[in-house]
């Protein structure tokens, strides 16, 4: 009973479930996702719920990898049909006029939607064996950290699923690690509502048209300033304010301190190293599991030297997605 009853790793227990209207944490290679089928009001409805989600926050559809965008879309500039066609299956999320195909109950009210193919195998068969749409937000209770493995989600969510009836498909730990870029693609120029993998200049690339660099006129509550927080604080540092901060966090014998840094940055005496990754991809897979680690660990504080967005060239989307996670799991 309880977690192992709701643990799988087969796609066809998976699809079953989304057809009778039970909920499906879905593995992907950014996060896992809470997964109701999109034309399902009562399933999504249970999504908000389980969640602890306002209702005017909007769902993404996630898609079938080659599903037409028509129906979910009432229409698609031709740089969003690019950008589509480029990173699909992958962790892009494009903002459009909401089409026929889709409900307002997964959009919060809103005229338009959110739409992805997201890019690991089992999710992929899923999608495809249902051929419909999945509205998923990320597999954590609201206002938490993102869940990047299976026994995170039984940990956030697994007393309020439904053993027997809803599943969480264990597709193993998430590639990227942070939540994927969300592009606002109603306008005549992309613009950039959450930072990701993908970065602004590959946007620009690809789509071929330059930013906008306006806010965007598209709310997206879900990047609320205070958000992916655990419950240690979190201090977003240049290297050369660790010594500092470490004297001011670390008042008694034991460390109540975590670091986490890349791996050229070494520890010093009187905190507990978190995670040391040597590269931005993977500070990036291991920044969720670091936090909730410090929080394991029941300490304070977690200090956290971003990667520079300038760190490796291409890696630019990932660190600038870091940054943005950590800044917003620091405030407040
Ligand atoms: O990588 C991801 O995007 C993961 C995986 C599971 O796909 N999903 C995810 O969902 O991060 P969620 O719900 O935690 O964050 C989605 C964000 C929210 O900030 C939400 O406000 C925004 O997308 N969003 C969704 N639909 C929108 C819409 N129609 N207009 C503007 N923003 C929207
Ligand atoms: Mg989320």
């Amino acid at each position: 009973m309880g977690a192992d009853e709701l643990l799988t790793t087969d796609p066809s227990r998976a699809i079953a479930a989304l057809r009778d209207g039970h909920l499906v944490v879905l593995p992907t290679e950014t996060v896992y996702g809470l997964g109701a089928r999109a034309d399902d009001v009562r399933a999504v409805a249970r999504v908000y719920a389980v969640k602890g989600r306002p209702a005017d926050h909007p769902l993404i559809v996630h898609l079938p990898h080659g599903a037409p965008l028509r129906p979910w879309a009432a229409g698609v500039p031709a740089y969003a049909q690019r950008l589509a066609d480029e990173f699909w299956p992958g962790p892009l999320t494009l903002v459009l006029p909401r089409g026929g195909a889709c409900g307002q109950h997964v959009t919060g009210g809103a005229d338009t939607v959110a739409l992805r193919v997201p890019d690991h195998p089992l999710t992929l068969a899923v999608l495809d064996g249902l051929a419909e749409g999945v509205a998923a937000p990320s597999a954590n209770r609201f206002g938490r950290v993102s869940p990047t493995t299976a026994a995170h989600v039984v940990a956030e969510l697994g007393s309020r699923l439904n053993p027997g009836r809803d599943v969480i498909l264990d597709g193993g730990p998430c590639r990227v690690g942070v939540e994927s870029t969300i592009v606002d693609a109603t306008g005549a120029a992309p613009r950039l509502l959450r930072p990701g993998a993908v970065s602004d200049a590959q946007i620009a690339e690809a789509g071929g048209v330059a930013l906008n660099r306006a806010a965007s006129r598209v709310r997206a509550p879900g990047t609320l300033p205070s958000h992916y927080a655990p419950r240690a604080r979190v201090h977003v540092i240049e290297v050369d304010d660790l010594a500092r901060l470490v004297a001011s966090c670390s008042s008694s014998e034991t460390p109540t301190a975590g670091l986490l840094a890349l791996a050229e940055i070494a520890t010093p005496e009187g905190v507990v190293r978190l995670s040391a990754p040597p590269t931005v991809d993977v500070f990036a897979a291991v920044l969720y599991a670091s936090l909730r680690e410090a929080d394991a660990l029941g300490l304070d504080h977690v200090l956290a030297v971003a990667p520079r967005a300038s760190a490796e060239g291409r890696k630019h989307g990932l660190a600038e997605a870091i940054r943005d996670r950590l800044t917003r799991a620091a405030h407040g």
